[in-house]
């Protein structure tokens, strides 16, 4: 089967290539979701650990999604409008560490989200077996389960323990959390889909091969194209969203990221970022990249003892948007394409344009092969 038709069969508003925007916890909301999905892209809510107010977050995605239906407009523009599914066409991720399951499964059940996505357990994927359990039984699998992982390893213990329909490979470049130590989707894609062709066509084995999506780098067509062609059948992108007119990130944190080029030097995979913010109880192996600042520069050089780094961060934090950039001490999470990031833009915007340019490339390297 194409992706054209694995994809839309289940989000039947989507349109191929398929881009997802990652749940990145505090920024996504259900404004930026449901623009992306009305975009024809998947939109992800980020319920992240603390699953106090994802009601609301769903109600309002409720309400949004209904106004998107109701609007005038093409469904080229909006794809939502013909969209008539027993599914809210919106998705919902999880930080596995700290999220209570109790507490989410109603939510999940009442709301039912195309998608639940888990990511960052505190071992292993066996953590993750009574999510996918609880999901799959109490909505009857009209839930999908998506899994983010950023090794060949993690991709077969979560795909062999979890089954999950779809499986984010998340390469190094990555914003936000990931694994410390990881390779790019250079690699990663192609060895991840190697390893898991030859699982599923081992007789012995019952592995079902998941789709697989690409994450990390990737801000424009040119990306979403490569990563088609390493072997993804859709993409998922977060950096580029925190250019968008939908994300409710503080001026000065939008700025550095508009400002930032050269993501390979200037942004930094660091614990420090967690700890002086004092997010303590990630699991070792994962970490944030962000751009480089003092707070991390001032560290390393040794100029700042933990607690010292700890107390001019709570000092920053009251500065607010001034606080952000290089100069600055607060934390900016953005991954290594931040430099190709240079327009704020409306967030269905952004769908459509990367769409469109991914598939023109994709076309011009079909002609090239005639
Ligand atoms: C600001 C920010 C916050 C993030 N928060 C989360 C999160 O809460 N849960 C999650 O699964 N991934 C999170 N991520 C990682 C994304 O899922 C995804 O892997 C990443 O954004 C892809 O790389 P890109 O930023 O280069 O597009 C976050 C990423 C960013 C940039």
């Amino acid at each position: 089967m194409d992706q054209r038709s694995t994809f839309q069969s289940t989000y039947p508003w989507t349109k191929a290539p398929v881009i997802a925007q990652a749940p990145m916890l505090n920024i996504a909301g259900p404004e930026l979701a449901t623009a992306v999905s009305a975009a024809g892209g998947i939109g992800f809510i980020a319920g992240g650990t603390d699953v106090s107010n994802l009601q609301d977050k769903f109600q309002k995605a409720e309400q949004l999604v209904k106004e998107y239906k109701a609007a005038d407009g093409s469904p080229d523009q909006n794809c939502l409008q013909l969209y008539d599914g027993p599914n809210l066409p919106v998705g919902v991720g999880f930080l596995s560490w700290g999220a209570d399951l109790n507490m989410a499964l109603p939510l999940i059940v009442r709301y039912r989200p195309c998608a639940v996505w888990l990511f960052a357990p505190p071992n292993s994927a066996a953590d993750q077996v009574p999510w996918v359990e609880g999901i799959r039984t109490q909505t009857g699998g009209s839930v999908t389960v998506w899994v983010q992982v950023g090794s060949v390893e993690d991709a077969i213990d979560a795909v062999t323990k979890l089954q999950p329909d779809v499986l984010v490979v998340q390469g190094s470049d990555g914003g936000g959390h990931g694994l410390q130590h990881s390779a790019s989707i250079v690699s990663l894609v192609p060895e991840v889909n190697d390893k898991l062709d030859a699982k599923a066509s081992d007789n012995s084995s019952s592995l079902i091969k998941p789709k697989i999506v690409a994450a990390g780098g990737l801000v424009d067509g040119r990306g979403v194209a490569a990563a088609l062609t390493l072997g993804a059948e859709a993409v998922v992108m977060g950096t580029r969203f925190l250019a968008s007119l939908e994300v409710p990130i503080p001026k000065g944190y939008e700025q550095a990221i508009i400002e930032a080029s050269d993501g390979g030097t200037h942004t930094i995979r660091s614990a420090v970022y967690d700890r002086v913010r004092g997010f303590l109880s990630w699991p070792s192996k994962y970490s944030p990249r962000g751009i480089v600042n003092q707070t991390h520069t001032d560290f390393v050089a040794g100029k700042v003892t933990e607690q010292q780094n700890y107390e001019l961060y709570q000092q920053a934090l009251k500065k607010g948007s001034p606080g952000y950039g290089p100069n600055g001490r607060l934390a900016t999470f953005a991954g290594t394409a931040v430099g190709l990031v240079k327009e704020i833009l409306p967030a269905g915007e952004i769908v459509r344009r990367t769409r469109k340019d991914a598939e023109s490339i994709l076309q011009i390297n079909r002609l090239a092969k005639l």
